[in-house]
């Protein structure tokens, strides 16, 4: 279910919400993991919500996706249109982002071929940064924690209702509200074991670290 003005990616994201969302602590994380000046490959790049900001910080970026519209407004980064399962590019990065918990994907076919092309892409010694919605993530939700927040100074108001929860796939629906307009979008989300998708990344030949903390939503992985 995907409603309100503009054009939608075939992921029921709405460009005009994604132009206009905050980048937050997202953008620390990566350049931390980065270094300076390093080569960033954002899979599932959006607008360019990390890859400008990156490119910004003097990190030469590619930003991958395959909705024309959300890339015509990346400004600073390179594009390239293209499903990430199959990205095939001549060169390798020092840093692979697999962001907005495309990982969570309810297909494991889908999940493989989403770590295969990390793994293709990164550089001998490079390090990737997957964002996972954790179990404890599910666990928050299930137990009727919708959110219902404003996100940075843009303003935007998120909120997430409709939860149903069905064995290890979760259906939400979320509500962006900026300015009086609304879009919304639902999605389908599947939990995952940290074992279970280090065996999965395992199989796509990365080592995922084991997180500090179990809240967190940036796993490092690098070549196995
Ligand atoms: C939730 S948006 C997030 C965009 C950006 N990562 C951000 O954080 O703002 C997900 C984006 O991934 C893209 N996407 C999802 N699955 C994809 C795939 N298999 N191949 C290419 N792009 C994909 C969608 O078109 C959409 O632009």
């Amino acid at each position: 279910m995907a409603n309100g003005p503009g054009a939608y990616t075939d992921d029921g994201c709405a460009v005009e919400v994604y132009r206009r969302l905050p980048v937050g602590e997202d953008l620390h994380v990566i350049h931390l993991v980065a270094g300076e000046g390093a080569t960033i490959l954002d899979l599932g790049a959006g607008a360019g919500r990390l890859a400008d900001p990156l490119s910004l910080l003097g990190h030469r970026v590619v930003a991958v996706d395959d909705s024309a519209e959300m890339l015509t407004h990346v400004t600073h980064a390179r594009t390239v249109r293209s499903r990430i399962e199959h990205l095939d590019l001549p060169t390798t990065f020092d840093v692979v982002v697999l962001a907005s918990h495309l990982i969570n994907n309810p297909c494991e076919r889908r999940r493989h071929q989403l770590l295969l092309t990390v793994a293709r892409h990164l550089a001998a010694g490079g390090r990737a940064l997957v964002q996972w919605h954790p179990p404890v993530w599910f666990d928050s939700l299930s137990a009727g924690d919708v959110w219902d927040e404003a996100l940075g100074d843009m303003n935007i108001q998120v909120a997430v209702s409709a939860v149903r929860e069905d064995g290890a796939l979760l259906d939400a629906v979320v509500r962006y509200v900026f300015r009086g307009t609304a879009w919304t979008h639902g999605f389908t989300t599947r939990r995952i074991l940290l074992r279970d998708l280090q065996l999965e990344a395992r199989a796509a030949g990365l080592a995922i670290h084991p997180p500090d903390d179990p809240a967190v939503t940036w796993l490092l992985a690098t070549i196995s």
